[in-house]
């Protein structure tokens, strides 16, 4: 059987917009940003989206795009060794582990959405209206979450069912456009809403005090969020990059892929912090019910509100649907290339899986608040350690070629450093990071009062250093 490709150029790169554009920006950002501090998260957010991010994306599409693989077959045939095979295999259980919790809040979406057209058409407010937070409740983590996730789960089947150029592809050519043009449309709206200014100086003012003080804490979600929100670490950008052609500039590939998905996030920011602080005054408190209940009751508030709550919820259905997407992807190219399953089979099995595991999530706030957070956070930094250790380390010189292909003289200047940063600088910050999010950083800088910020900066170039001098000694990969 002949593997799919994308079909344009464009359609690539649309697919991989729309796989990180997702309930990561618009559900997940404002929550975590929120409860880190608002405006020095975003900082260190941002940091981390282009230093570790866009060499991160890279690094998955050099695997992706050599081997033309699903991530276990890829990492087995590039390296020619079984272990590394069961590496791969660490995607296969991420993807079905971020579907599990990814279409439970699909189908909480998918159910505001619904409910706001049928009061469009009633011509009634939307039963949220009244009592927000109530309503969220009596929702959220009942049976009918569970049937509400499974028929956004039943989307996404179809979607990718209809395989990568006639679903995927075409699937987010429409979805994108949309999604842009109605966020923009919001955010104009919302700038003209009472008390706004409270909600960008929240969310855009830069304070160095509150980022030195809670540098660590800040640190693992904040770079938890920007693996979550570029979709890396689970192995989707190497699926997504194996049905790309050797044409194609990887590095100008992933910086708009960043680009673009940074500036849906920042723009998400714009709808969602003057929004909060124009009805309630505040963030929105935190937890994954934020969004709802401050959202909700925001439209409730205003003029046309089921009008541009039936807009607003429309664009998170499709944004969270051009994710759930690619999160299904990753398993069924496993099963497809190296079980040689039909699509319709694998996509079968894995909707039927994820019915089950997602319906535990549905039904369970804590178990579902473990996975959505600090499971998610921790198997997705792994699993980037993992790639790009294999690119630096395993494919060396050969990722260097592979990055050229189609690049031009730009990937000539910068492979030297990429291959660096992929193979040394950045596995060690993202370990530092896990730790950090596991309450080590805490006890340092408990430790250490003085300035556990600058103590951790040199200490990251202190041992990228002597890393980088190991592997050049070992290998003359760099
Ligand atoms: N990036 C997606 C979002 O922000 C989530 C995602 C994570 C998708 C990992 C695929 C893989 O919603």
């Amino acid at each position: 059987m002949t593997r799919e490709t994308w079909a344009t150029r464009m359609g690539f790169i649309l697919a991989a917009v729309g796989s990180a554009v997702g309930l990561g920006n618009i559900w997940r950002f404002p929550w975590v940003t929120a409860e880190n501090g608002g405006s020095a998260f975003l900082l260190v957010y941002l940091a981390i989206v282009i230093l570790v991010g866009v060499p991160g994306i890279l690094g998955e599409f050099v695997i992706g795009r050599r081997s033309g693989r699903n991530p276990v077959g890829a990492l087995r045939e590039l390296s020619g060794s079984k272990a590394w095979g069961l590496v791969g295999m660490f995607s296969v259980l991420t993807g079905v582990v971020l579907l599990s919790f990814y279409s439970v809040v699909g189908g909480w979406i998918l159910r505001y959405f619904v409910e706001s057209v049928v009061a469009l058409g009633t011509a009634g407010p939307a039963p949220y209206f009244t009592d927000p937070g109530p309503y969220y409740d009596s929702l959220a983590f009942t049976t009918d979450a569970v049937l509400y996730h499974v028929a956004f789960l039943a989307l996404t089947g179809a979607i990718v069912f209809a395989g990568v150029r006639r679903g995927i592809e075409i699937g987010t050519k429409v979805m994108m456009p949309a999604i842009l043009l109605l966020l923009v449309g919001l955010a104009v709206w919302a700038s003209q809403q009472p008390n706004a200014a409270a909600g960008y100086a929240f969310y855009l003012s830069f304070d160095l005090e509150t980022l030195q003080a809670n540098f660590f804490d800040i640190l693992g979600p904040a770079a938890g969020q920007a693996l979550f929100t570029l979709s890396l670490g689970a192995g989707t950008m190497v699926t997504y990059s194996s049905y790309l052609g050797d044409d194609r500039s990887l590095p100008f590939d992933a910086t708009t892929i960043a680009i673009l998905n940074t500036f849906v996030g920042v723009l998400a920011g714009l709808v969602v912090f003057p929004l909060l602080f124009s009805v309630t005054g505040e963030a929105g408190g935190s937890g994954p019910g934020a969004l709802f209940v401050s959202i909700a009751g925001a439209f409730a508030r205003l003029p046309a509100g089921t009008l541009i709550a039936t807009a607003f919820f429309g664009v998170v259905t499709l944004a969270a649907l051009s994710s759930s997407i690619s999160m299904l992807e990753i398993p069924v190219s496993f099963l497809v290339d190296e079980f040689e399953l039909s699509r319709p089979v694998a996509v079968g099995a894995m909707v039927g899986l994820v019915a089950v595991t997602g319906g535990v999530n549905a039904l369970r706030p804590a178990l579902f608040e473990f996975v959505a957070g600090p499971l998610v956070d921790s198997l997705l930094t792994t699993g980037l350690i993992a790639f790009l250790l294999f690119v630096g380390w395993v494919l060396g010189t050969d990722a260097v070629e592979e990055l050229r292909k189609g690049a031009g003289s730009v990937a000539d200047a910068l492979s030297t450093p990429w291959l660096f940063a992929v193979g040394v600088a950045i596995p060690l910050f993202l370990v530092f990071t896990l730790l950090s999010s596991l309450g080590v950083g805490g006890l340092a800088a408990g430790v250490v009062p003085v300035s556990s910020f600058w103590l951790t900066i040199v200490l990251t170039l202190t041992l990228t250093g002597v890393a980088f001098l190991g592997l050049r000694s070992s290998r003359s990969v760099v």
